[in-house]
């Protein structure tokens, strides 16, 4: 029993693992080509007005989905040029600042 358990698990975070290394190189790929001459790559600020992408809190998604889509301050609306699953990638991206911290909702089992 124990160990079907087990092996269920492993096989489930083998799936989101891998589901998640697509998000990461998408969101990747994405931020350079839309977000990196302005918040710098890796999300390394480059000294610019342009807010710091590695301090956005994770829990933030919504802020930052609308700050996204609808523009802030200097930064232009991506809201026409943005597709929802690259917003999502992008997200990802920067939540995880650049794969090197676990997602928000790492463990999205219930309980
Ligand atoms: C033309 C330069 C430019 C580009 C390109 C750009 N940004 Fe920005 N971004 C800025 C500036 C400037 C600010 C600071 C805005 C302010 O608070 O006045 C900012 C702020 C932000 C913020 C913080 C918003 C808030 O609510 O404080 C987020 C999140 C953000 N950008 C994400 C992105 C993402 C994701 C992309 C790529 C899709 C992107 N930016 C592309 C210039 C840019």
């Amino acid at each position: 029993m124990r160990a079907l358990a087990v092996a269920a698990l492993l096989t489930l975070y083998g799936a989101s693992a891998k589901a998640e290394e697509a998000l990461l190189a998408k969101g990747e790929s994405v931020y350079k080509q839309f977000c990196s001459h302005c918040h710098g790559l890796d999300m390394k600020n480059p000294g610019t007005s342009s807010y710091d992408l590695r301090k956005w809190p994770k829990d933030a998604k919504e802020t930052f989905v609308k700050s996204v889509m609808e523009g802030k301050g200097d930064m232009p609306a991506w809201g026409d040029i943005l597709l929802p699953e690259e917003l999502e990638a992008i997200w990802f991206y920067v939540a995880t600042r650049g794969g090197k911290e676990p997602p928000p909702q790492a463990s999205a089992g219930e309980g």
